[in-house]
């Protein structure tokens, strides 16, 4: 063990990280069965697996500062992808080629052992602009020979000075894929005339890699750099997932300061080079969601999970709980499915088990119209519409709304002060079908017409906004259940 990895271990298991968890476990805004940070801050998920039997979720850790910093390895696993124990740290920046920074990066397994591959960041002193000129992203092997509890560094296989150089320093996020004989790894880039692009090295053994070429982009309207891709095939279609930076708002489109979406296209065999046939989608249309990664489980399900949240580069958009200690959280992991030449998420089957205290009926809305025995923080709903007049809206917490109007053919997400300068994010929406709401402390995911469109946002209510109204005309179904919590408490 280098003697910077035993420093920087000794720190995180210090009494006084131990006296900042204790802050964060009791914070009333601490989610109860999302996947958050144990203090500091979390950002991308990372190496996302499924090996013999246990699910594997590591993620982009900052401990020591709830509004970044140095970037390590979290780690947490589960054996039914509700319940979580932690790790600690798997992966600390402690080696030449990744000083400043364990940046993020994938899982593949392979004759049983996992292997990771990561992007090592490293910011030389002097004058630059760490774009063109001072930054290093290299990409690094290591391995795990005892299911994921241990990694082993191994080399690094790409060093920086090795990328083509019609790129920037900006290249990074690896992720593999298997086609035929070989082994490919997607690595996202910004080129030199500030374009995003994905690029491909090829390898027969993992170890050894050779540059392909330009995997997919550029493309005008898609931003200047293209962070975390992920190419896989679902349904009978290629996909590629990819979080652009630099693309303009579009009507009620990529309103969010960074996207992630996804295109479905056409991977050649021959030359590795994937062209899209539709285009670039937004996954989710709320206000926190970037940085997806997926993985294929041994069940063959695509599962997805997501940072729940985004760059602070939106000084109106805060989240209160840095005062608190730590700072974003995972999305729930969701199914991914491709139903006519869509992408659509579903919520894992396996997060029943957590349901509780069931509520059902069927209501008839004519105006306002509260409902004391369906209030709560902590829950999922479910609203199925059988009938909807011009309005329809859902009111929830302390002061978010979902409304449809029929009228205008537009869903909207709102909220008040409770979102700490979320306002309002919309779709266009013909028919409203049914809405599907995960509410924890501090975080709402909505699900509407089965998957279809998907609006992930943090909330920050006071404790006790529990309320469910409704207003507007409709006949609807509403199933509710108290959702237990997974009781991670990170000691
Ligand atoms: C995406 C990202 C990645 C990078 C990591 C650093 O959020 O910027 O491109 O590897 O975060 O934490």
């Amino acid at each position: 063990m280098n003697p910077l990895h035993q420093e920087l271990k000794q720190v995180y298991h210090s009494d006084q990280i131990e006296a900042k968890k204790k802050t964060v476990n009791q914070d009333p805004w601490r989610l109860t069965y999302h996947v958050m940070p144990p203090i500091g801050w979390l950002n991308d998920p990372n190496g996302v697996c499924h090996f013999n039997g246990r699910y594997h979720l590591y993620y982009q850790y900052s401990p020591h500062d709830a509004v970044g910093g140095m970037k390590y390895w979290g780690h947490k696993s589960s054996t039914d992808l509700v319940h979580f124990e932690d790790h600690g740290i798997k992966l600390y920046p402690d080696e030449p080629y990744d000083l400043h920074g364990v940046y993020s990066g994938s899982a593949y397994i392979k004759d049983d052992m996992i292997h990771y591959f990561y992007t090592g960041n490293v910011k030389h002193l002097g004058d630059h602009d760490y774009v063109s000129s001072g930054r290093e992203q290299n990409t690094i092997h290591a391995i795990s020979t005892d299911g994921g509890f241990t990694i082993e560094k191994q080399a690094c296989v790409i060093g920086a000075d090795e990328y083509p150089k019609e790129f920037s320093n900006h290249i990074r996020d690896p992720k593999l894929f298997k086609l035929n004989s070989h082994y490919y790894m997607i690595l996202g880039a910004r080129d030199r005339e500030d374009k995003g692009q994905v690029i491909v090295y090829r390898s027969s053994d993992l170890f050894n890699w050779t540059y392909q070429g330009v995997f997919a982009g550029p493309s005008p309207d898609l931003g200047y750099m293209w962070e975390c891709p992920d190419y896989f095939t679902l349904d009978g279609h290629d996909v590629l997932l990819m979080s652009p930076q630099g693309v303009e708002a579009k009507g009620h489109e990529f309103q969010n300061v960074y996207q992630s979406g996804y295109m479905i296209g056409h991977l050649d065999p021959e030359n590795i080079t994937f062209t899209p046939e539709k285009d670039f989608k937004e996954l989710d249309r709320g206000f926190d969601f970037y940085a997806p990664q997926t993985f294929e489980d041994e069940s063959g399900r695509r599962i997805m999970w997501a940072w729940m949240g985004l760059p602070p580069d939106d000084d109106n958009i805060q989240n209160p709980t840095i005062e608190r200690g730590w700072q974003h959280a995972m999305t729930m992991p969701r199914e991914l499915k491709i139903i006519d030449e869509k992408l659509y998420q579903l919520p894992l089957e396996e997060y029943k088990v957590l349901r509780q205290d069931e509520k059902e009926m069927n209501l008839t809305i004519s105006g306002h119209q509260e409902v004391k025995e369906l209030n709560g923080e902590v829950y999922e709903l479910q609203i199925d519409v059988h009938r909807c007049g011009d309005e329809l809206s859902i009111h929830l917490r302390q002061d978010t709304t979902i409304s449809f109007s029929k009228k205008s053919g537009k869903l909207s997400l709102n909220h008040g002060k409770s979102g700490y300068g979320r306002d309002e994010r919309i779709i266009e929406l013909d028919e409203l079908k049914q809405v599907r709401v995960f509410s924890d402390m501090s975080s709402l995911e909505v699900f509407i017409n089965g998957g279809e469109y998907v609006f992930s946002t943090r909330v920050y209510p006071e404790p006790g906004q529990d309320q469910i109204s409704f207003s507007g005309e409709g006949c609807i179904h509403v199933s509710k259940w108290v959702l237990a919590s997974t009781n991670e408490r990170v000691s």
